[in-house]
Protein backbone atom coordinates (compact mmCIF):
# COMPACT_ATOMS: atom_id res chain seq x y z
CA UNK A 1 0.00 0.00 0.00
CA UNK A 2 1.47 3.01 -1.20
CA UNK A 3 1.52 6.83 1.18
CA UNK A 4 -1.63 8.13 -0.48
CA UNK A 5 -3.63 5.08 0.03
CA UNK A 6 -2.61 5.01 3.80
CA UNK A 7 -3.50 8.46 4.46
CA UNK A 8 -6.82 8.01 2.59
CA UNK A 9 -7.61 5.52 4.77
CA UNK A 10 -6.91 7.40 7.76
CA UNK A 11 -8.40 10.52 6.22
CA UNK A 12 -11.78 8.37 5.90
CA UNK A 13 -11.62 6.35 9.14
CA UNK A 14 -11.44 9.38 11.11
CA UNK A 15 -14.09 11.43 8.95
CA UNK A 16 -16.06 8.33 9.86
CA UNK A 17 -15.34 8.47 13.72
CA UNK A 18 -15.19 12.89 13.91
CA UNK A 19 -19.34 12.52 12.62
CA UNK A 20 -19.83 9.24 15.00
CA UNK A 21 -18.73 11.70 17.71
CA UNK A 22 -20.62 14.87 16.48
CA UNK A 23 -23.61 12.28 16.49
CA UNK A 24 -23.51 11.15 19.57
CA UNK A 25 -22.91 14.52 21.28
CA UNK A 26 -26.14 15.12 19.27
CA UNK A 27 -27.63 12.44 21.43
CA UNK A 28 -26.20 12.92 24.82
CA UNK A 29 -25.78 17.03 25.02
CA UNK A 30 -27.74 18.36 28.31
CA UNK A 31 -28.30 21.74 29.36
CA UNK A 32 -29.94 24.55 29.13
CA UNK A 33 -28.75 25.76 25.43
CA UNK A 34 -29.66 21.87 24.55
CA UNK A 35 -31.84 23.21 21.67
CA UNK A 36 -28.74 25.03 19.50
CA UNK A 37 -25.76 22.32 20.69
CA UNK A 38 -28.37 19.34 19.61
CA UNK A 39 -29.05 21.25 16.00
CA UNK A 40 -25.15 22.58 15.53
CA UNK A 41 -23.67 19.01 16.26
CA UNK A 42 -26.79 17.42 13.90
CA UNK A 43 -25.32 19.96 11.19
CA UNK A 44 -21.92 19.05 11.53
CA UNK A 45 -22.44 14.90 11.57
CA UNK A 46 -24.63 15.48 8.57
CA UNK A 47 -22.51 17.07 6.60
CA UNK A 48 -19.55 14.09 7.56
CA UNK A 49 -22.06 11.28 6.09
CA UNK A 50 -23.26 13.13 3.16
CA UNK A 51 -19.56 13.30 1.85
CA UNK A 52 -18.57 9.35 3.24
CA UNK A 53 -20.12 7.79 0.35
CA UNK A 54 -18.38 9.60 -2.24
CA UNK A 55 -15.11 9.42 0.00
CA UNK A 56 -15.26 5.86 0.33
CA UNK A 57 -15.00 5.40 -3.32
CA UNK A 58 -12.51 7.31 -3.84
CA UNK A 59 -10.42 5.05 -1.68
CA UNK A 60 -11.43 2.55 -4.62
CA UNK A 61 -10.23 4.73 -7.63
CA UNK A 62 -7.07 4.96 -5.84
CA UNK A 63 -6.74 0.94 -6.05
CA UNK A 64 -7.23 0.04 -2.09
CA UNK A 65 -10.10 -1.62 -0.20
CA UNK A 66 -12.59 0.86 1.77
CA UNK A 67 -12.02 0.35 5.09
CA UNK A 68 -15.48 -0.16 6.68
CA UNK A 69 -15.86 -1.81 10.82
CA UNK A 70 -15.56 -0.48 13.85
CA UNK A 71 -12.20 -2.29 14.36
CA UNK A 72 -10.79 -0.75 11.18
CA UNK A 73 -11.88 2.88 12.03
CA UNK A 74 -10.50 2.56 15.32
CA UNK A 75 -6.97 1.64 14.33
CA UNK A 76 -6.96 3.73 11.51
CA UNK A 77 -8.51 7.37 13.15
CA UNK A 78 -6.76 10.27 14.30
CA UNK A 79 -9.91 10.78 16.23
CA UNK A 80 -10.25 9.40 19.54
CA UNK A 81 -13.32 7.26 20.63
CA UNK A 82 -14.83 9.46 23.24
CA UNK A 83 -17.12 7.18 26.16
CA UNK A 84 -17.85 9.73 28.64
CA UNK A 85 -20.76 12.14 28.51
CA UNK A 86 -19.06 15.88 28.48
CA UNK A 87 -20.48 19.22 29.34
CA UNK A 88 -21.99 21.10 26.16
CA UNK A 89 -19.24 23.23 25.98
CA UNK A 90 -16.18 20.22 26.67
CA UNK A 91 -18.32 18.43 23.49
CA UNK A 92 -17.66 21.54 21.37
CA UNK A 93 -14.05 22.38 22.52
CA UNK A 94 -13.47 18.35 21.59
CA UNK A 95 -15.12 18.53 18.51
CA UNK A 96 -13.00 21.78 17.62
CA UNK A 97 -9.43 20.15 18.32
CA UNK A 98 -10.87 17.24 16.01
CA UNK A 99 -11.78 19.04 13.25
CA UNK A 100 -8.46 21.02 13.05
CA UNK A 101 -6.33 17.64 13.28
CA UNK A 102 -8.39 16.77 10.07
CA UNK A 103 -7.98 19.81 8.36
CA UNK A 104 -4.73 19.67 8.59
CA UNK A 105 -4.76 15.62 7.72
CA UNK A 106 -6.22 16.63 4.46
CA UNK A 107 -3.55 19.42 3.77
CA UNK A 108 -1.19 16.17 3.62
CA UNK A 109 -3.57 13.80 1.63
CA UNK A 110 -3.75 17.28 -0.73
CA UNK A 111 0.08 17.11 -1.06
CA UNK A 112 0.18 13.27 -1.78
CA UNK A 113 -2.89 13.62 -4.16
CA UNK A 114 -1.33 16.39 -6.12
CA UNK A 115 2.18 14.78 -6.32
CA UNK A 116 0.40 11.61 -7.71
CA UNK A 117 -1.11 13.75 -10.42
CA UNK A 118 -4.22 12.50 -8.84
CA UNK A 119 -6.20 15.37 -9.76
CA UNK A 120 -9.84 14.96 -9.47
CA UNK A 121 -8.98 13.41 -6.09
CA UNK A 122 -7.25 16.81 -4.77
CA UNK A 123 -9.90 18.37 -5.43
CA UNK A 124 -12.34 16.48 -3.71
CA UNK A 125 -9.62 16.67 -0.68
CA UNK A 126 -9.51 20.66 -1.25
CA UNK A 127 -13.66 20.21 -0.40
CA UNK A 128 -13.15 18.16 2.18
CA UNK A 129 -10.43 20.33 3.96
CA UNK A 130 -12.87 23.42 3.54
CA UNK A 131 -15.68 21.93 5.05
CA UNK A 132 -13.38 21.02 8.23
CA UNK A 133 -12.50 24.35 8.28
CA UNK A 134 -16.07 25.87 8.38
CA UNK A 135 -16.84 23.25 10.99
CA UNK A 136 -14.08 24.67 13.29
CA UNK A 137 -14.76 28.15 13.08
CA UNK A 138 -18.82 27.05 14.12
CA UNK A 139 -17.91 25.37 16.79
CA UNK A 140 -14.96 28.08 17.68
CA UNK A 141 -17.58 30.99 17.42
CA UNK A 142 -19.72 28.69 20.05
CA UNK A 143 -17.15 28.73 22.35
CA UNK A 144 -16.83 32.52 22.44
FE1 LIG B 1 -31.66 13.64 15.83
Amino acid sequence: MDKLQLALKTAFASEYSFALKAQNFHWNVEGILFQQFHALFETIYDEVYGNIDVFAENIRKAKAYTPASLSRFSMLSVVEDETEILQAEQMCAELLADAEKLAELHKILFRLSEEAGEYGLSDFIAGRQDAFRKHAWMLRATLK
